[in-house]
Formats: structure tokens, C-alpha cells, sequence
């Protein structure tokens, strides 16, 4: 995953600062900062509560509840396998398998350039095994396909 902004407290504020009303809840405020620098780091902690007028504490909660939202800065490629009842009548279980040894690396787990995580239902089950590459979805998955995905 690239094209995203360097972090910066500034530009975070900046961000901040131009979303609309509605924009300013907290949930929305973070998707944008993810959206415009790929993560949100600490350091966005006191920047987001001072804008959004609530407390560090609170910040930190709805960071930390939200998988999707990530403190770390993202890998080029983020896997998404999923291992939900559809997928696994399909494969997915051998898939994960296979894509583990490929990358060397565990689900849930980062490695190199690579972060495998599962998901249950992508909502394309008629064409499973099912997984979404850097929000791109991908059916009927094979490890290459996966390979190539990671590649494109
Ligand atoms: S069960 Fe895998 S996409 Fe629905």
C-alpha cells in the first residue's frame, strides 16, 4: 500500500480542520487520517482530542476498538483471507495454508512487505475461496493469484 502522505501533527490538523461537521465524529476523523497517511500513529492521539474536544482517553478507545484502524504505518500489501463457512466448503483453509508457507508468514502476523489477516465473509461466497488484497476483492483464489495480486 503506498501513495499515502508522511505523517506529520500539522498535517494531521490540517486534515482535521477541513472536514465538514459531520466529518468531525470521531470514527469519521479517523478514517480520514488513516485515508490520507495509511495509520494513526500515538502521536495523533493528542492532535484528534484537542480538534474534536474530548479527552486523550477517549481517542485511544475507539482507536484501539477498530481493527480496521492501524497504528503502525501499513504493509505494501495487505491479505485478506477468508476463512468463513462458504470459503472453507471451497478451500480457503488449504489456501491459507499455502499462502502462510508462500510468505513465510502466520495470519494475523506482518512479515516483510506482507500482513495476512482473516476475515469472515467478504460477501463474495458463490466464488470462494474468497480474499481481499489491498481492498481489491479477488475470487476463486488460488496462491498465485494471491502472489500476483500482492505484485500488481
Ligand atoms: S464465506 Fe467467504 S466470501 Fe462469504
Amino acid at each position: 500500500m503506498s501513495g499515502h502522505a508522511p505523517w506529520s501533527a500539522t498535517a494531521a490538523r490540517e486534515v482535521l480542520d477541513g472536514l465538514p461537521p459531520h466529518g468531525r465524529l470521531m470514527l469519521p476523523a479517523l478514517q480520514s487520517l488513516q485515508s490520507v497517511f495509511g495509520y494513526i500513529p500515538d502521536e495523533a492521539l493528542d492532535v484528534v482530542a484537542d480538534v474534536l474536544n474530548v479527552s486523550r482517553a477517549e481517542v485511544y478507545g475507539v482507536l484501539t476498538f477498530y481493527h480496521d484502524l492501524r497504528r503502525t504505518p501499513p504493509p505494501k500489501a495487505e491479505v485478506r483471507l477468508c476463512v468463513a463457512e462458504a470459503c472453507q466448503a471451497q478451500g480457503s483453509r488449504a489456501l491459507v495454508t499455502e499462502v502462510e508457507q508462500a510468505y513465510g508468514v502466520a495470519l494475523g502476523e506482518i512479515g516483510g512487505d506482507v500482513e495476512l489477516k482473516e476475515v469472515f465473509c467478504l460477501g463474495d461466497c458463490a466464488l470462494g475461496p474468497a480474499a481481499m488484497i489491498n481492498g481489491r476483492l479477488l475470487g476463486r483464489c488460488t496462491v498465485e493469484s494471491v502472489r500476483l495480486a500482492v505484485m500488481a
